[in-house]
């Protein structure tokens, strides 16, 4: 059959999200689907399940990543990979992450339809905790795979429960013995949702990014002093919750400070003992800091650390910092997002060449093969939330961009991108 004429499976594509999207549904239209919970779970098995019937070979290793593998003509080439995450944040929405593992699935159901062989084999992957919402930090497990984080660091992570990481992870029943480890990879394509305004504000249906931002985690804990808040008088506090206040405060005008080129973030507070009639003694609080100048980012937390040191000591709060985790940015191969544009071009797909402000497994996949991403538009940019939407016309696009990628390389024999 003449390959260009080839589509995925619009409408069946459509049918499996759905299906994915009842694991962990919100009322408010999204869902939860939580690193290792129970509908982490569910969702795993259903892809397990899915692979199964593709006669994929499946391998799951020590992080709980599933690989699921299609032979090639030639299975001593190195394979061509594409995945994503399954796991979501917290009332998140359908399409993050789910899409960039439901996109190649389809891929992978038309070429076994059509009985088409490639010559390399083909590798799906669903990468364990992308997200770093319950246990930080985001793309753990294709950091171990890749090598730049230590699997039992990411073993002991804990979540705001105190639960271990490996515990959870044994109690769904997917740690296995497979070694987290690299192995030689020809390329890999990352297919998601974009999670901002900008296909959808310049009327394109393809976003091709030329790469990822720098990614910077901090924790900072306060230490106060708790007492009843009406005998106790206003000097002389030491109100933990108080110093958090400012300090948020100098995060959110980092940028601006700085001179733009960044963006900055207060996500997550925990307050103690959290009683609106006790001085508040104890606070924990995250800082992510992004950029695509790896420096500026540096030079932006030199000058936060000072920042937070300062009102620490003014208000007699004495505070803990940890510096969590780094991924510096990615700039992606540049062969390979000009086939995504070129792709997009050859289907008829208005695109965008761009940045991604996300971070994504690519990140880490960059760092061991040619990388690429496909992204498609989120209706009124809007991502990590319960209305986070793009459509299904859409989604069956960007899937047929991957398509034809993937075809791309799985049909190249040199060790090249061509
Ligand atoms: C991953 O979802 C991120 O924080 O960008
Ligand atoms: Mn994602
Ligand atoms: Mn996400």
């Amino acid at each position: 059959m003449d390959l260009k004429t080839l589509r995925i499976n619009g409408s069946r594509l459509q049918g499996t999200l759905e299906e994915m999207a009842r694991i962990g549904a919100t009322p408010g239209g999204g869902v939860q689907r939580l690193t290792l919970s129970d509908e982490d779970k569910q969702a795993r098995d259903l892809f397990v399940k899915w692979l199964e019937e593709l006669d994929l070979e499946i391998n799951i290793d020590e992080m709980g990543n599933i690989f699921g593998r299609r032979s090639g003509k030639n299975n001593s080439l190195p394979p061509v990979m594409s995945g994503s995450h399954i796991d979501s944040q917290p009332r998140g929405g359908r399409f993050d992450g789910i899409l960039g593992v439901m996109g190649p699935l389809e891929v992978l159901r038309t070429l076994h339809e059509n009985k088409i062989e490639t010559e390399r084999p083909i590798i799906i992957v669903d990468w364990t905790n992308e997200e770093g919402s319950r246990f930080a930090p985001a793309m753990v497990a294709s950091g171990v795979w890749a090598g730049a984080l230590e699997r039992d660091w990411a073993y002991d992570r804990t979540d705001i429960n105190g639960k271990r990481f490996e515990d959870e992870l044994i109690r769904i029943g997917y740690k296995k013995d497979g070694p987290c480890q690299k192995f030689p990879v020809h390329c890999y394509y990352e297919y998601h949702i974009e999670q901002g305004p900008m296909l959808e504000r310049q009327g394109k249906i393809i976003g091709a990014p030329k790469g990822i931002l720098c990614l910077h985690w901090y924790d900072i804990y306060l230490t106060g002093e708790a007492n009843q808040v009406g005998p106790t008088p206003m000097e002389g506090r030491h109100d933990a919750l108080c110093a958090a206040a400012e300090m948020i405060l100098k995060v959110n005008s980092l940028p601006d400070r700085m001179g733009g080129n960044l963006v900055a973030t207060v996500g997550e507070i925990q307050n103690n003992p959290n009683s609106r009639n006790i001085i508040p003694d104890k606070v924990h609080f995250t800082v992510d800091i992004r950029s695509w100048d790896d420096d500026l980012a540096l030079k932006a937390w030199d000058l936060l650390r000072s920042d937070i040191e300062t009102i620490a000591s003014r208000r007699g709060c004495p505070v803990k910092i940890e510096e969590t985790w780094r991924v510096e940015h990615s700039p992606f191969d540049e062969k390979l997002v000009q086939r995504i544009l070129d792709t997009s071009d050859a289907l008829g797909y208005p695109n965008l060449h761009m940045v991604s402000g996300a971070g994504h497994d690519a990140s880490y996949m960059n760092q061991v093969c040619p990388t690429a991403m496909i992204f498609v538009p989120s209706i009124d940019g809007r991502s990590h939330v319960e209305v986070e939407n793009t459509t299904w016309e859409d989604c069956e696009a960007g899937a047929n961009v991957l398509l034809h990628a993937i075809l791309q390389s799985a049909n190249e024999s040199s060790a090249n991108i061509d």
